[in-house]
């Protein structure tokens, strides 16, 4: 098995003294997406189900308590304006492009979580870059 020395050496951006980074884990990355002019995804018709279906299970205001499963309090995205101010996290724990996954979110470790597709990280990256429109 391969040590877990810190140089994780291939896409690194020098990020590296980042305080939780010890053991070398992949940490939440901005995709660095840009705005396709040609986007078509709107909060109606791709990020109202996206939260719906993946997020707000445990981030929405009404979720409370143990329902949460720790997600922080107030990290919550009931509304459009609420993603689109919390929107270089979302990127950062939950997008993709082709060169960085960011698959924190759900937490991995949430077994009755459902999890986003590949494709519909990319969505969400994509949707985002364009200020979740
Ligand atoms: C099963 C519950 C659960 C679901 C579903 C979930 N999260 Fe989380 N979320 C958490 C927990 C727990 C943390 C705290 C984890 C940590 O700090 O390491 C967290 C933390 C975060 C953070 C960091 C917030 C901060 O300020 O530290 C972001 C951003 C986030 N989640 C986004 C999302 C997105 C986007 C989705 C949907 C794709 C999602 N989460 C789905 C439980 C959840």
């Amino acid at each position: 098995m391969p040590a877990c020395d810190s140089g994780s050496s291939g896409d690194g951006d020098g990020e590296s003294s980042d305080s939780e980074s010890d053991t070398g884990d992949p940490q939440p990355t901005p995709t660095g997406a840009q705005c396709d002019p040609a986007n078509t995804l709107t909060y109606e018709n791709f990020g109202e189900a996206f939260m719906d279906d993946y997020c707000t299970a445990c981030h929405a205001s009404t979720v409370t308590g143990d329902d949460r499963f720790d997600a922080p309090v107030g990290v919550d995205y009931d509304t459009q304006a609420d993603i689109q101010m919390l929107a270089d996290d979302i990127d950062a724990w939950a997008a993709a492009t082709d060169e960085v996954t960011n698959a924190f979110m759900p937490p991995p470790e949430a077994t009755g979580a459902a999890f986003p597709s590949l494709q519909e990280r990319r969505d969400l990256a994509a949707w985002l870059a364009c200020g979740a429109p």
